[in-house]
């Protein structure tokens, strides 16, 4: 009986050992595939995204009525905060009034621009895009607050426009007509929710990779590809029939996080400029408008969906983007930064330890909604 534990024993320790070795054969080899399995997935979608071309000619209307979308008065602005050559990324953050302590929280963790210049050595631009309160009492003590705010911090962007969920595409719209009036030679736009976390460390070495290959029509995020709008009333999604009758969104990146090269946001915006935006789902808008000019997002596994990441040190050292934070910046700015974290994934035994970690939290433990069970493979 003891004995025969003891094999059993030994054999599964063969076993593991066995599978950890295919693991990293299948890691390295994953590598090399990841530039084929990406052009192989656009061009799949392209041929979706032909078939989904009437849609953007039924919603292209003037000029001069698609201007009314867009031509909102500036109320703050900073017409110079960019002119500095050398712009990585420009990064506006989607805030609302009201979000004073998530800006804060933002400014001294992952959007600070002095940290990011003096440890990576690149030059970032953090703004908030804004509109103003709905309400008009709450509107005038706000505003006051934030032209204090914005004394001090010099990176709000706000326009008159009401600023509520159904004014989104409104709001994205100014971030696409801000990045081509003052930032044009800005790399790359990334558009970003106030309560995401976002690993800039991690991204902006990702862009500079991304960068140096001298890439054309770059669209990541994660990736809904094929989805159909929500016609239930009560859901915060709902959209009419009336508002857009067809079955299928074309394939867009939540509006939680994305990032696009410099060419694709000034064609968006272009394109924006010819169409209907009274669709209120932003990033569904930015699916619309990326269809005219022939562009479709690409996935990226580490942006994530709806829930927050998994709390590992081997997940911090990969993550871009995780969802659904307010409270923990701080600490996760830490653990990101740290150089220990950083650490714990290097050798082979680090990347075995964090491979089989990452299998039992995405592909075993939690199936949740950040990021797929294959982005323990890389
Ligand atoms: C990827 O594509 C290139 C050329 O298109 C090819 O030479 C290479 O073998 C491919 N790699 C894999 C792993 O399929
Ligand atoms: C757009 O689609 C709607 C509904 O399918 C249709 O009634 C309308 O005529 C179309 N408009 C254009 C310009 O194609
Ligand atoms: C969007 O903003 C405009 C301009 O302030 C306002 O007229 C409109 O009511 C707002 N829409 C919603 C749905 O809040
Ligand atoms: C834009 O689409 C909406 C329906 O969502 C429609 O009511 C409106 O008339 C359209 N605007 C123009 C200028 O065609």
């Amino acid at each position: 009986m003891f004995v025969c534990f003891r094999r059993i024993r030994k054999c599964q320790l063969r076993q593991l050992i066995m599978m950890c070795f295919l693991l990293s054969v299948i890691k390295v080899y994953w590598e090399s595939l990841d530039n084929n399995v990406t052009s192989h997935v656009k061009s799949y979608s392209f041929r979706l995204l032909n078939s989904l071309d009437f849609i953007s000619a039924n919603l292209t209307i003037s000029q001069e009525e698609a201007r009314k979308f867009s031509n909102h008065r500036y109320l703050i602005n900073h017409e110079q905060k960019c002119v500095e050559e050398d712009v990585l990324l420009l990064l506006l953050v989607k805030s609302s009034p009201e979000n004073f302590e998530r800006r804060h929280a933002i400014r001294s963790t992952w959007g600070n621009e002095v940290y990011i210049k003096k440890n990576l050595g690149v030059t970032v631009r953090v703004l908030f895009a804004l509109g103003v309160h709905p309400q008009p009492t709450a509107r005038k003590r706000l505003q006051q607050k934030l032209l204090q705010e914005d004394e001090i911090y010099q990176d709000l962007i706000q326009q008159d426009f009401l600023d509520t969920f159904h004014n989104l595409t409104i709001k994205l719209l100014l971030q696409l007509g801000w990045k081509n009036a003052y930032c044009k030679h800005a790399r790359f736009l990334m558009s970003a929710d106030d309560d995401i976390f976002v690993h800039l460390p991690n991204l902006i070495r990702y862009l500079q990779e991304v960068d140096h290959s001298g890439v054309k029509d770059f669209w990541i995020g994660k990736v809904h590809r094929g989805a159909p709008p929500i016609r239930k009333k009560d859901s915060k999604y709902y959209v009419s029939h009336e508002m857009y009758p067809w079955s299928l969104y074309p394939d867009y990146t939540p509006g939680a996080g994305y990032v696009i090269s410099r060419d694709v946001a000034s064609r968006t915006y272009q394109a924006s400029l010819t169409l209907n935006a009274s669709i209120y789902i932003d990033d569904v808008f930015m699916g619309i408008c990326a269809n005219v000019i022939g562009v479709s997002p690409q996935e990226h596994v580490f942006f994530s969906g709806e829930d927050r990441a998994p709390n590992h040190i081997c997940i911090y050292n990969q993550m871009m983007t995780s969802h659904g934070h307010v409270k923990d910046f701080h600490e996760l700015w830490k653990l990101a930064t740290d150089p220990a974290v950083q650490q714990v994934s290097s050798g082979l035994f680090g990347k075995l330890y964090c491979t089989i970690a990452k299998i039992r939290l995405l592909c075993l433990l939690h199936p949740v909604k950040t990021y797929p069970c294959k982005a323990a493979f890389l």
